[in-house]
């Protein structure tokens, strides 16, 4: 699944977009807001300054107050310069009117604020510059970048890491549904999610899905047994029908008569068959059939098996061959492992005509690969179990129990069985763990 797909991955998107947004735009807002208060500010002092100046009518009162002034102002904070009849008082230099930074500013450094709001006025008699230290501003702005570096950026960081492990789990969670979804509608009525228990919803969807999973699994169980059950109850009554067609064929017929029996004991020699495979694969999945392990050299057995299926192969018209890399001894029932060989050579005869099949050994890996139609992903899991055949074989003679008793024999003896795209073509893989 690609994670954009993902919605807890989207919502945590979204929500740290939103709120790095409101911070964002909150702080912004807070900064403008005091930049302009403390700008007003400054603004006010220069304007008291030049009030109280003004406010003096002797021209030598107010010298003497601006010499005052100059002499006990902080160079940090007040600039000031007053010229009144070529006699001067000031702290500072001339500076011209606006916002001077301190590189303009000719006095020794560490005095001096990192700008000024420079004003000039005319008080008649007397010209007055003033020049208001703007370190408040500049405060400013490092306590946002504080606000910023320690609060902002540790809150977005958390945020983001924990929105990264809730998407993670939750992901992994959504993963582990979607999976087991997919594998219980591929026909493996084992699979579950096995959500550990914690009381979120997706955990609550998954135990439902395993309820789900195991009544399913009841039911399918419960059918097997009726199928089992019918398979068992009327193999005896067919096998007597069929001695009775036997004995029938001991008497003197007409020609049409005869044609007749021929084709009712070809179909209860299948529908026999069909019984002795049903219940032989509800024997299988029971667990019988270990009683029948010993030693089996699997090379030596498909080495075997390809000879004795190498002329119908030829009268087919086609070619079989066989390629062993690693010799493969396991333990198991030979009888069953050919038959599992047998039903997958037929299969590729049958529904994969005229291509060459190719049988190989190797890493413990059973390999039976055609080059025919194959079968769609989706039906993989499906032509596994007993009587299901795909559309394109209804044509074909046939059960629908050969992969069905494949999968039985390859799970009695441990074995991992896996259909795959041989491209084209269908390949079995039967991984031994032995
Ligand atoms: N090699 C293959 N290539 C393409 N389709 C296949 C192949 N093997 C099996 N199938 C499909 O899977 C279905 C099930 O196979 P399965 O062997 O269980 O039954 P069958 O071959 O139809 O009958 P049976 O084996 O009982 O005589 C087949 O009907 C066919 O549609
Ligand atoms: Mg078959």
């Amino acid at each position: 699944m690609s994670r954009m797909r993902s919605t807890p991955l989207k919502l945590s998107v979204v929500l740290i977009a939103v709120f790095t947004g409101f911070m964002t735009v909150g702080l912004a807002v807070a900064y403008a807001l005091m930049h302009e208060t403390l700008s007003a500010d400054i603004d006010l002092r220069a304007d008291q300054v030049i009030a109280e100046l003004a406010a003096i009518p002797e021209e030598d009162e107010r010298l003497e107050r601006a010499g005052e002034i100059a002499s006990a102002a902080d160079p940090r904070a007040l600039l000031i310069r007053f010229t009144l009849d070529g006699n001067t008082v000031a702290n500072s230099p001339d500076l011209p009117d606006g916002v001077i930074h301190e590189d303009e500013v000719p006095l020794p450094e560490p005095t001096i604020a990192d700008s000024y709001l420079v004003r000039h006025a005319d008080l008649v008699p007397g010209v007055l510059m003033v020049g208001i230290g703007r370190d408040s501003l500049s405060e400013l702005v490092e306590t946002f970048v504080s606000i910023l570096g320690f609060v902002l950026l540790p809150a977005l960081t958390l945020t983001s890491a924990i929105g990264i492990v809730v998407v993670r789990r939750t992901t992994a969670r959504v993963e582990a549904i979607r999976g087991t979804l997919h594998r219980l509608s591929e026909g493996e009525l084992g699979a579950r999610v096995c959500a550990p228990h914690s009381d979120t919803d997706l955990g609550d969807i998954g135990r439902d899905l395993d309820r789900m999973a195991e009544a399913q699994e009841a039911a399918t169980g419960a059918l097997r047994q009726i199928g089992a059950d019918i398979a068992h109850d009327l193999r005896t009554p067919i096998q007597r029908v069929a001695v009775r067609l036997e004995r029938l064929g001991d008497a003197d017929l007409p020609g049409a008569a005869r044609d007749l029996l021929d084709r009712a004991q070809t179909e209860t020699a299948q529908i026999i068959a069909t019984f002795q495979s049903l219940l032989q694969i509800a024997q299988l999945e029971g667990g019988q059939g270990r009683d029948g392990f010993g030693p089996v050299d699997l090379a030596a057995l498909m080495h075997d098996m390809t000879e004795i299926y190498e002329t119908s192969a030829e009268d087919a018209g086609t070619t079989l061959t066989l390629t062993i890399d690693d010799p493969l001894p396991v333990t198991g029932d030979r009888h069953l492992l050919s038959r599992l060989i047998a039903n997958l050579i037929e299969n590729a005869l049958r529904h994969a005509p005229g291509t060459p099949i190719r049988l190989s050994l190797a890493g413990k890996v059973l390999t039976v690969a055609d080059g025919g139609p194959g079968i769609p992903e989706g039906k993989r899991g499906i032509v596994l179990r007993r009587l299901a055949r795909l559309e394109a074989s209804r044509s074909t003679p046939g059960s629908g129990l050969g992969l069905a008793m494949v999968k039985a024999i390859a799970d009695l003896h441990g074995a991992d069985l896996t259909l795959g795209d041989a491209a084209p073509g269908l390949t079995v893989r039967v991984s031994f763990h032995a």
